[in-house]
């Protein structure tokens, strides 16, 4: 994890760097620090400060750094606890070097080893600093020359940003495993971790490869490969929007997201129409077995895919944690497709089970929020979700934008398939276009679900409960609650919470019930039942308004009804990120950072 953002131009650097860390903060937030080649002093100028982006900035009040070249980096621990020391950016023994690095070099204690045999001088606990001291022990006359030197010795995954005053002219930033861009400007340039960093700045972007590394000046930017040949690379365009990168007026970016939820989820809509003649789906007809791997939220849209294509495609799916696919013997042949589910296409535990899965023989899917994001470029096939950048660190939006791009999949892969008719799968269609209005419903119960969260934000432990299609969705709700107000939560599908979860209920104990007016309905009732028969305080998320539900319910939150019942999963999580949302933010947590977590995991 950790951001790093990079600039050369004619802009003052300071507030380019601010701002960069600040649209990067989702990264990491523990400590951050700059470096900038002021040009008054003909010297690196470093400074650092542990907590968060605004800290730094109250920090370099009134400092006259002056210069328009320079690194900034925002962090998540791995070595070394937060402190100033093991802030980046690290400087080499003779202040010649600066390095931001986000990744975790391997064999660092090694190199360290023989650094300190050849007198180097060690100033944090950090696997980066060996960077700036093998720079500085390498560098005879060229910095690209020393940097691919250096490439071939570090192991591990990174994305590095240099600067040195001995070629004060220039960024040079290399890459493998983590990822980075290159954002192109008029008479200036960019790296950065993740594009929001300039977007204010620029729109055209090319992202870096593994192993190759970029010399960025003013007014050029070239990219070579570790054998040091230059490479050609063809830009893209973004076409987000800042305001998509800012609060909008809102007070977190997370309410922003779940507020955002009926755009995104119709821009994913003709997204989707957009890229019918995508080859994914010439190849549906071959596959007999899906492997649907992930992580955290990702992994909850996976589950509830399972059941949309299971019924729609008639192909037999699994859905693994990516952490724990990679680690077993899972067969997998031609025949098999591996749809890996990533809002940042970058986290490694998934990046990894995919590309582990190609070498195998299995196709691979990726379903991807970013463009031209690692995951996306190493799969055989990708589909967008269209949400734009997502800030907050617990997933909202994007996974409504997953649920509905599984959903589109599974029902054009059975179409495919020849298990669908044209006309159905227009009927389809026409259901899924109703959604953004019905999400625009649930939104209203806004105000319902905050008076409820001041009932229970005192609650130590929550349940939630769901059936068939639902179950994830109950286990997607008690992860938002988990991570943002740090609450215990567990999710649980209905039918299974006899063989043990009953035990914890007792009058203090808030369950939260998704009972949709679906086919499980009458089952989900009798799993109620048995939660008020215990006394514990029931919160239903319903669109039934039978006398059953309203005498067992201690609080209702009402969804609308939905004509196809499958699509019930994307209306009922809604409320639930709103109750996580509402009791987070009563508890005066911070949601859009919650402590420990980051929004893009790059380490295994
Ligand atoms: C982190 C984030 C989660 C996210 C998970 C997977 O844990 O905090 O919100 O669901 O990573 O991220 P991905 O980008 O692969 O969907």
């Amino acid at each position: 994890m950790c951001g790093i953002v990079g600039y050369v131009g004619y802009r003052k650097v300071v507030p380019v760097l601010l701002h960069g860390l600040q649209r990067l903060e989702y990264r990491g937030y523990d400590s951050a620090g700059i470096a900038v080649l002021d040009s008054e002093k003909k010297k690196i100028v470093v400074e650092k400060q542990v907590g968060k982006i605004k800290d730094l900035q109250e920090h370099l009040w009134g400092k006259d750094i002056n210069g328009n070249i320079g690194i900034a980096h925002t962090r998540w621990a791995t070595h070394g606890p937060p402190s100033i020391e093991n802030a980046h950016p690290h400087t080499s023994q003779k202040d010649e070097f600066a390095v931001v690095h986000n990744g975790i070099i391997e064999n660092y204690a090694q190199l360290k080893e023989e650094l300190i045999k050849k007198g180097y001088v060690f100033k944090s606990q950090t696997d980066t600093e060996v960077v700036a001291h093998l720079l500085e022990e390498y560098y005879q006359d060229n910095l690209l020359n020393t940097v691919l030197k250096v490439a071939k010795m570090i192991e591990g995954a990174y994305a590095i940003g240099i600067i040195s005053t001995l070629e004060p002219d220039k960024i040079v930033a290399l890459r493998k495993g983590s990822p980075l861009i290159v954002g192109l400007g008029e008479n200036e340039n960019f790296i950065a971790s993740d594009i929001p960093a300039v977007l204010e700045y620029t729109k055209k972007f090319i992202t870096l490869d593994d192993e190759e590394i970029a010399v960025i000046t003013k007014d050029k930017v070239e990219i070579y490969n570790i054998k040091g040949e230059k490479v050609e690379k063809k830009p893209f365009t973004v076409n987000w929007d800042i305001a998509a990168a800012e609060k909008g007026g809102y007070k977190h970016f997370m309410l922003k997201e779940i507020y955002e939820q009926p755009k995104t989820i119709t821009d994913t809509i003709s997204g989707f129409f957009s890229d019918l003649n995508n080859p994914v789906y010439k190849e549906m007809k071959n596959i007999e077995s899906i492997v649907i791997i992930a992580c955290g939220t990702s992994y909850h849209a996976g589950l509830v895919g399972k059941f949309w294509i299971e019924k729609y495609a008639k192909i037999p799916v699994i859905v693994d944690y990516a952490s724990e696919f990679r680690y077993r013997d899972f067969p997998v042949n031609e025949k098999t497709l591996v749809i890996a589910i990533s809002q940042s296409g970058e986290t490694a535990d998934t990046r990894f089970a995919a590309i582990d899965a190609k070498k195998k023989g299995a196709k691979v899917l990726s379903i991807v929020n970013v463009v031209g994001s690692s995951l996306s470029r190493e799969s055989d096939f990708v589909i967008y979700t269209y949400c734009g950048p997502e800030i907050g660190v617990a997933a909202t939006k994007t996974f409504t934008a997953q649920l509905v791009t599984l959903f589109l999949f599974a029902v054009k892969s059975g179409f495919e398939r020849g298990y669908i008719s044209q006309e159905d799968f227009e009927k389809i269609h026409h259901d899924v276009n109703s959604l953004p209005s019905l999400v625009n419903e649930v939104l209203k119960e806004d105000k319902n679900i905050e008076n409820i969260s001041y009932k229970y934000h005192n609650a130590k432990d929550f349940l939630f409960l769901g059936r068939g299609i639902n179950y994830p969705i109950a286990f997607e709700g008690a992860l938002k609650l988990k991570e943002i107000s740090y609450i215990h939560a567990e999710g649980y599908p209905a039918g299974e919470m006899k063989h043990g979860p009953i035990a914890l209920i007792d009058e203090t104990l808030p369950v939260v019930c998704i009972i949709p007016k679906d086919s499980l309905y009458e089952k989900m009732i009798s799993n109620i039942q048995e939660v008020k028969a215990r006394k514990g305080i029931v919160i239903a998320v319903t669109d039934s308004e039978d006398k059953e539900v309203v005498s067992l319910s201690d609080n209702i939150i009402k969804i609308p009804s939905v004509k196809n019942e499958n699509l019930y999963p994307i209306l009922s999580v809604i409320p639930l990120q709103l109750l996580a949302y509402h009791i987070a933010t009563i508890l005066g947590k911070d949601v859009d950072q919650p402590r420990n977590l980051a929004k893009t995991v790059t380490v295994e």
